[in-house]
Parts: structure tokens; C-alpha cells; sequence
């Protein structure tokens, strides 16, 4: 008896020992009032995936899982794309493989190898004919997921937000530095003209000195809550405080400070408003009282300071009847952009007025004409020559388009992809570190850094082009 009660106190022990060490190695203590995250060295076996590039692959061939609402579309954009072959198609309900199977075939193409379940994704990633996974489905599954085809010698390209905790951001920074696999996220914003022109119009210079940049996901739901599979998207905000979906926010405008690319996030302190109108959809979905306490803000506002000085505010609204808006924008030493409602942009402190002091609009947006003549000589060099086909392909006016093509461009000519796995990882960390942030009463979150030290050795970013 006595040995039983031994062997089953070592057990447990064991257990709180092995959940302590990776509570210390991904968590956090709390010190001289902020929330300090820990920053675990790289294991021996692993090497940063700053500036890698993969041997160059004639054709990708690609695996998609996840056909619900967003997955189709991809399907379709990459019917276009002639370095491509989809090679299989992955969705928990056949029927919706079907569906997939039948955009194909609109498009001329074979049909492709066909798995569903809640484990077909895996024979999918045990193929030796897919280069590239990509997956669209529930944000709890994005990890799991590009974690098992990474294992399995795929390279992956994620939905937003690529991870829910900063546990699966270190996992999937792990499993890209250990198999020396691509694993990209997938922020179509980042794509978006308005936004590749402003960046390559910070890159050359036009707005001085970015000193602040603002980012928002401003979308009301209402229409969509009850398409989501298995209510997956509601069950996760009713359950957690925080910016849950961050990334179309963040990522541009990250872009925009060179963020890991000589600049880094350090210090995060998030605030959310009560959950009104989200307690109230809570309340008429499930019925009064079943959901006791309704958890994200409906409001959620985040301010970050970089090391080098700058400023970033992130904003996260899906439930009040406000109309859509990513905000996008840029204060700079010599300029300023705008991207909602309005596209503005404000170049130049020579255009200043003399005004009278009460008179408010000494400084103003240049015209309109102005404004898209400037646009139209400054549009970035990826979206140059691809543009028109992006728009006539769409998916949200074009930018997806732009962003499978340069996925497959990169791989195909064996250059460093645009976005690395330390943007999805820093940009998905938002979701637990505003989180935190708030449970503590908006303490400051002192964030991990995700290069291990290596923030400051890349000059800037660069989107790779073949000679
Ligand atoms: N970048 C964008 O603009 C954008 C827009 C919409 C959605 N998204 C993202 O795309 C992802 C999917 O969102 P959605 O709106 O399509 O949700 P959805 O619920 O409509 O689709 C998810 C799909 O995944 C499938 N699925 C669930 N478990 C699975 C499993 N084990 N194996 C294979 N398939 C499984 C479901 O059956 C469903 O078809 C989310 O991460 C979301 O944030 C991004």
C-alpha cells in the first residue's frame, strides 16, 4: 500500500514539475508591476528561419484543409496560379470536399485527393507529393495542424490568427527553426493597395520618420455568428477577454516599423470595455442565463511601445453596428496616411497653412487628384504587373490574390517569403498577452521576443524578388 501511495505522489509531482517548467519556459512573472515574459533559448537543433529560403520548387503542389466560408475562395485564387497544382483537399464533412472538388472542375482542372474527419488532415500531411499545407480552419486548430505537417516535411501557410497562446506561438517558431519548414501566415492585409503603396512610400522616404501607427479589426459579425462550424468562433469569444483577432490590425502596420527587422514590440497594455452587446447576442443565441458571463469586450483597445521610441494602437470590435474598418494608420515626421473611411494622405510639412489659430484645418489632405497621382507613382513593385488580374480574381478586391501569388512566386523561385514565422508568431501573440493584460487590470506586458535576440539584425524588410 504504502508503495502505491509513494509511486503516486512521484507521479503527480513529476506532472506539477513538468507543467511548472512550461508554465517558466513559455509563461511569465510578474515584476516591479509589469507582466515579464520569458524568452526560452533555442534548443541546439534549431537555427532562426530569419531571411530562409527553401530550395526552389518547379511546382507547388498544395494540400488544402478547411472548406468552410473562407478555404473555397483560396481554392478558386489558385485555380489562377500557374506554379501551382492543388493536389488534395481536407475538410471534417465530405460534402464540403465535394463542393471544393466542383471549383476545380469549373476551372478545368483535375480533381484532387480527397479526405474529411477530424483526422483526415493527417494522411493528408503523410503524402510525399505536397510541398505546401494550407489551412483555413477554426483558429484552435491552426497550430495543431502546422505543427503535425511541419513534422511531415510540409511547409505551411496559416489562416489568421496562426496561434491562440503564446505556448502555440513557441511551438510553431520550434517546429519552423527544427524541420527548417516555411510557416507563414496568412495576412491578406499586408496586401492591400493602399497599404503596399504607403509602405513603399515609408520606404522611400515620403513620410519622414514613423513615430505611430494605428490598426483595427472593426466588424460586425451579426450576419456571419451562426455559420461558423460547430459555433466556433462565438464559444471562443465568450470565453476570453483580449484582442482575439489582431492581425489584420497589427500586420500592416508592423510592416511599417520594420518590426523584427530592426525594431520590436516591447511593452503591450491592453483595456477592453464590458461585454454589452456581447452578452446580449450571448443572451439570445443560448437563452438568458446559459452563458453566465460573456468575456470579450466589446470594445478592446491595445497600446504597445517599440524599443526604438514609436507607438502602435490596436483596436478589436465585432459585435457593435459600426461600419468595417482596419483604420490603417501612419503619423510620420513628414507625413500621414489614413485609410478609413477615407483614403488621406498628408505629405509634407511645407504645405502647412498660416492660419488663424481657431481656424482647425492648417494642416490638410492633399486633393484627391493628388493624392492618386502620388499612389499611382509610388505602387509597390509586387503588386506592379499583377494587379489587374489580382482584381479580377479578387477575394476582399484583390489583396488575396496578391498574397497566394507571392506565396507560390517565393517558393517557386526559392526566395524568403514576405512574412516569416516570428511575424505570425508576434502578431498572433496579441491574443494572450492583451489577454493577460486585461485579467491583471491592463498591467504592462513586457512580450517575449520571438527571435531570441535577433530583432536588430535584419535592415528593414525587403519583399524578395527573382533577377
Ligand atoms: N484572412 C481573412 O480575411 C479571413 C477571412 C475569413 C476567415 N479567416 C480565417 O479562416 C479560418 C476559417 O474561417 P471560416 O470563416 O472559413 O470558418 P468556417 O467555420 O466557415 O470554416 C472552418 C472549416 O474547417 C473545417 N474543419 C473543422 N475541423 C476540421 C478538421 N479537423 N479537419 C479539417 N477541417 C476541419 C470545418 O468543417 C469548416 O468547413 C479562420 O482562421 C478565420 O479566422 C480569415
Amino acid at each position: 500500500m504504502r508503495k502505491v501511495i509513494f509511486a503516486a505522489m512521484a507521479a503527480l509531482l513529476a506532472l506539477s514539475c513538468s507543467k511548472k517548467a512550461v508554465q517558466d519556459e513559455y509563461g511569465y512573472i510578474i515584476k516591479d508591476n509589469q507582466i515579464v515574459y520569458n524568452t526560452p533559448a533555442r534548443p541546439a537543433d534549431q537555427q532562426s528561419m530569419l531571411n530562409f529560403a527553401c530550395d526552389p520548387i518547379e511546382n507547388v503542389r498544395v494540400g488544402f484543409v478547411g472548406l468552410g466560408m473562407r478555404g473555397p475562395g483560396a481554392v478558386q485564387r489558385f485555380c489562377y496560379l500557374e506554379d501551382a497544382t492543388i493536389v488534395a483537399l481536407c475538410d471534417l464533412y465530405p460534402e464540403r470536399v465535394e463542393d471544393a472538388q466542383k471549383i476545380l472542375d469549373r476551372h478545368g482542372k483535375p480533381r484532387a485527393a480527397e479526405y474529411s474527419g477530424e483526422e483526415g488532415y493527417k494522411e493528408l500531411c503523410q503524402r510525399d507529393d505536397i510541398d505546401l499545407v494550407y489551412l483555413a480552419v477554426p483558429w484552435q486548430l491552426h497550430t495543431p495542424i502546422a505543427v503535425y505537417a511541419m513534422e511531415h516535411g510540409k511547409h505551411v501557410a496559416i489562416e489568421v490568427p496562426a496561434a491562440t497562446s503564446i505556448e502555440e506561438c513557441w511551438a510553431l517558431v520550434n517546429t519552423s527553426e527544427r524541420t527548417r519548414k516555411h510557416c507563414m501566415m496568412l495576412e491578406n492585409c499586408c496586401y492591400d493597395f493602399f497599404e503596399l503603396t504607403c509602405l513603399n512610400m515609408i520606404q522611400e522616404g515620403l513620410f519622414g520618420e514613423v513615430v505611430h501607427v494605428e490598426g483595427a479589426y472593426c466588424h460586425n459579425l451579426d450576419p456571419y455568428w451562426d455559420e461558423y462550424q460547430g459555433d466556433w468562433r462565438m464559444l471562443y469569444n465568450r470565453e476570453h477577454h483580449g484582442d482575439v483577432y489582431p492581425t489584420h490590425g497589427i500586420g500592416p502596420i508592423c510592416e511599417d516599423l520594420n518590426i523584427h527587422r530592426g525594431d520590436k514590440m516591447d511593452v503591450l497594455v491592453s483595456m477592453d470595455t464590458d461585454a454589452f452587446n456581447g452578452q446580449a447576442i450571448a443572451d439570445k443565441r443560448y437563452g438568458k442565463g446559459v452563458v453566465e458571463k460573456y468575456a470579450n469586450g466589446d470594445n478592446t483597445m491595445t497600446f504597445i511601445r517599440t524599443r526604438k521610441g514609436k507607438t502602435i494602437l490596436v483596436e478589436h470590435n465585432v459585435v457593435t453596428p459600426r461600419p468595417y474598418n482596419r483604420m490603417y494608420q501612419v503619423t510620420g515626421t513628414k507625413g500621414f496616411a489614413n485609410k478609413y473611411p477615407n483614403e488621406g494622405l498628408a505629405l509634407g510639412a511645407e504645405n502647412v497653412k498660416f492660419t488663424a489659430v481657431d481656424d482647425l484645418d492648417a494642416e490638410e489632405y492633399m486633393s484627391d487628384a493628388a493624392r492618386d497621382a502620388i499612389m499611382a507613382a509610388y505602387e509597390h513593385p509586387i503588386s506592379k504587373g499583377i494587379a489587374e488580374k489580382a482584381r479580377a480574381v479578387g477575394g476582399h478586391g484583390g489583396m488575396d490574390f496578391i498574397m497566394d501569388y507571392r506565396l507560390v512566386y517565393c517558393l517557386h523561385n526559392g526566395l524568403p517569403l514576405d512574412q516569416d514565422v516570428y511575424d505570425a508568431a508576434e502578431w498572433s501573440s496579441l491574443v494572450e498577452l492583451t489577454e493577460v493584460s486585461i485579467n491583471h487590470g491592463s498591467m504592462p506586458v513586457v512580450m517575449p521576443d520571438f527571435t531570441r535576440g535577433e530583432w536588430n539584425k535584419l535592415d528593414g524588410l525587403k519583399f524578395a524578388l527573382a533577377e
